[in-house]
């Protein structure tokens, strides 16, 4: 997500600021950032002084690619030996049978064309091999639209069929590819081709489902809630699944009462980005208050079974969540980590009561594990400045989960998590993006993109795992749980503050070893464990200078062994880079390029869609388009040696 929902998304205001954190003698003179020495106590040893993972999987380099310089312009850059192309962009028709309406580059495809074509703003994504062949499904998120390049003539006479193109623009698109030599190509017609937008029928799963706060005049039972919006990172679950997490859905619902504490913690507000509630009274809050509790959900959709319901899971916890991330417990349970990307909000982890199942008899195993997710006890972090952590429950009755502060039973707990967690005392943290679980030793990392309030007046002050204020750069964060991943405490580190370790200013100074970027996103270990680092910085924020020296947006490979960060591909004017995945050989990577040429400022001017950027397609008079990458080796080698 680059558009610039975080600034505006500033809703806890509650008063659990760790405050012996804050004052802990052992901290005090780190956090003091008056003095250069004490700067860069705390810039080095918070790597080197905590327990750092050891990686068994080590051996020998396992980055040796040369990386490349910055970037600035228009085009997309990859290493000496590697080839790039576009694959499966906005408006491509998916390849439903039978319906695939080709894409018009003046933006007068239909709502009903864009509903069978790839969707708008690509973000997180999965391979699934399919049996024999070189193929398999690439699935996807879309995460928001941009109405000025989406409609002839953007935004100007904003109509009903408008709002209905742009609702088919969003969600998830199940694509089947197949390579040859190569090359991949979408297989077009596939029976495995499917979006889910923001009208799809999905079912409640888990405590809300029939939950009273769930319950509105169409769907009076609470149990199916017709879409799934702002989709931005994704998980792939051992039974075969894909997770999305519904981030930034209060921009989508306009009409708030302002006397209405539950909306105002959840930055519900007045008006909407998306102006839907102008032609569809669902995302009018005045009319169905309570249509908001029914987003902000991980989904779950199975992609190898075209006909399956997808399914909110409502045990996992409501959140602005970026997405979902699962590993596995000894005894086979599955631990969900997730986060949500708001300023000062937290990091969760749920813990099955089931174990998982395998296939049996007819049933696939994800059919076989349609449940799994219903079930279990939601946790959220708390990071102390010891480099020790909890994760605290989120169970109605236990503490201060009660009717009497406003907790009427657990779906009401899962619905106002936020509120829940504010109660609780968890670490208010600087956006929390992606997470990835390193597979050879258990520890779990998660980028914490940026927040520029942190430390402002009436904003939370540094703590230990947050320690910059106006911290414009952003830090990846790690921790290991104790025992399993179900442990109930943790040890945590930074791998690393982004910045450049010249800056002069504190909040830009870094400890990167290696190439330097800024405000960290996407994030994902490959098979031979390298931890991938994609970049989402906002064009206002190069435009203000403060990331002058990062270029574009880019991606980067991490040794986690020696910290080396090492520029692999830098993208198009105004993107972001977001989304990757491998084909299971790891000689083809695939990720996304989203929104190119975005600008804060001047992105609805319909008279120039290709004023800032015109990739992929570079055709004249043309609109720039998010699109999937296809990464190989020129010599067929895996990626990243
Ligand atoms: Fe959708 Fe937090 O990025
Ligand atoms: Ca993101
Ligand atoms: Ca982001």
């Amino acid at each position: 997500m680059a558009k610039d929902f975080s600034a505006m998304e500033d809703s806890n205001t509650s008063s659990n600021p760790s405050i012996h954190e804050v004052s802990h003698p052992a901290r005090r003179t780190l956090l003091g950032w008056g003095a250069g020495a004490a700067a860069s106590a705390l810039l080095a040893p918070l790597l080197a002084a905590c327990a750092s993972p050891s990686n068994s999987a080590s051996s020998g380099p396992r980055i040796s690619f040369k990386p490349i310089p910055i970037d600035t312009t228009d085009r997309l850059v990859v290493p000496e030996g590697y080839v790039a192309s576009a694959l499966a962009a906005w408006g491509e028709p998916i390849g439903v049978p039978g319906n695939m309406p080709s894409f018009k580059m003046d933006g007068s495809n239909s709502a009903a064309d864009q509903s069978v074509q790839m969707g708008m703003h690509h973000d997180g994504l999965h391979f699934y091999a399919l049996p024999g062949a070189r193929s398999g499904l690439l699935v996807m998120n879309h995460e928001y639209t941009d109405d000025g390049l989406l409609h002839v003539g953007g935004m100007d006479n904003w109509s009903a069929d408008k709002v209905r193109k742009a609702q088919a623009a969003h969600g998830i698109s199940v694509i089947e590819v197949q390579q040859s030599g190569d090359s991949w190509s979408m297989v077009r017609p596939s029976r495995l081709a499917r979006r889910f937008t923001a009208s799809t029928p999905f079912a409640i799963g888990g405590p809300c489902r029939g939950h009273a706060m769930m319950r509105t005049a169409d769907d009076p039972r609470g149990e199916t809630i017709l879409g799934t919006l702002n989709n931005c990172a994704s998980g792939k679950t051992p039974w075969g699944t894909y997770l999305s997490g519904e981030e930034n859905f209060a921009f989508y619902f306009s009409n708030t009462d302002d006397s209405n504490a539950h909306q105002k913690r959840w930055g519900l507000r007045k008006d909407s980005w998306t102006r839907w509630a102008e032609h569809d009274a669902r995302f009018d809050i005045s009319k169905t208050p309570n249509e908001p509790n029914r987003f902000g959900w991980v989904v779950e959709v199975d992609p190898m079974d075209p006909t399956s319901t997808p399914i909110k899971r409502t045990a996992l916890g409501r959140a602005a969540h970026e997405g979902a991330w699962v590993a596995v417990t000894k005894d086979q349970r599955a631990v969900v980590y997730s986060g949500e990307d708001a300023r000062n909000e937290y990091i969760y982890k749920f813990v099955s009561r089931d174990a998982i199942k395998p296939a049996s008899g007819t049933l696939t195993q994800a059919q076989a594990n349609r449940e799994l997710l219903d079930h279990g006890t939601l946790y959220v972090a708390k990071f102390n400045a010891d480099g020790s952590g909890q994760w605290l429950p989120l169970v109605h009755g236990q503490g201060p989960l009660t009717a009497a502060n406003g907790f009427a039973d657990q779906g009401e707990v899962l619905i106002k998590a936020r509120q829940a967690s504010d109660l609780l005392g968890a670490t208010k943290m600087d956006r929390p993006e992606w997470l990835a679980i390193d597979p050879s030793n258990g520890w779990v990392y998660c980028t914490l993109t940026n927040n520029s309030s942190r430390g402002q007046p009436g904003q939370p002050a540094v703590d230990a795992a947050n320690p910059r204020a106006n911290n414009v750069m952003g830090q990846i964060i790690r921790w290991k749980d104790t025992g399993d991943f179900d442990g109930a405490t943790m040890q945590w580190n930074h791998l690393v503050l982004a910045g450049d370790p010249a800056a002069q200013r504190l909040e830009a100074k870094g400890n990167i070893k290696g190439d330097l970027f800024a405000c960290a996103d996407g994030l994902a270990f490959d098979a031979r464990g390298t931890l991938w680092v994609q970049t989402d910085m906002h064009a206002s924020q190069m435009y203000k200078g403060e990331l002058v020296n990062m270029g574009s947006n880019q991606m980067l490979a991490c040794d986690t062994a020696t910290g080396e960060m090492r520029r692999f591909l830098t993208g198009p004017v105004n993107c972001e880079i977001t989304g990757v995945t491998w084909s299971p050989d790891g000689r083809t990577m695939f990720i996304n390029i989203q929104h190119p040429g975005e600008n804060a400022s001047d992105r609805s001017d319909p008279k120039d869609p290709a004023k800032f950027s015109n990739w992929p397609d570079y055709a004249p008079g043309g609109r720039p388009r998010s699109s999937t990458v296809v990464i190989r080796k020129k010599d067929g080698g895996v990626i990243g040696t």
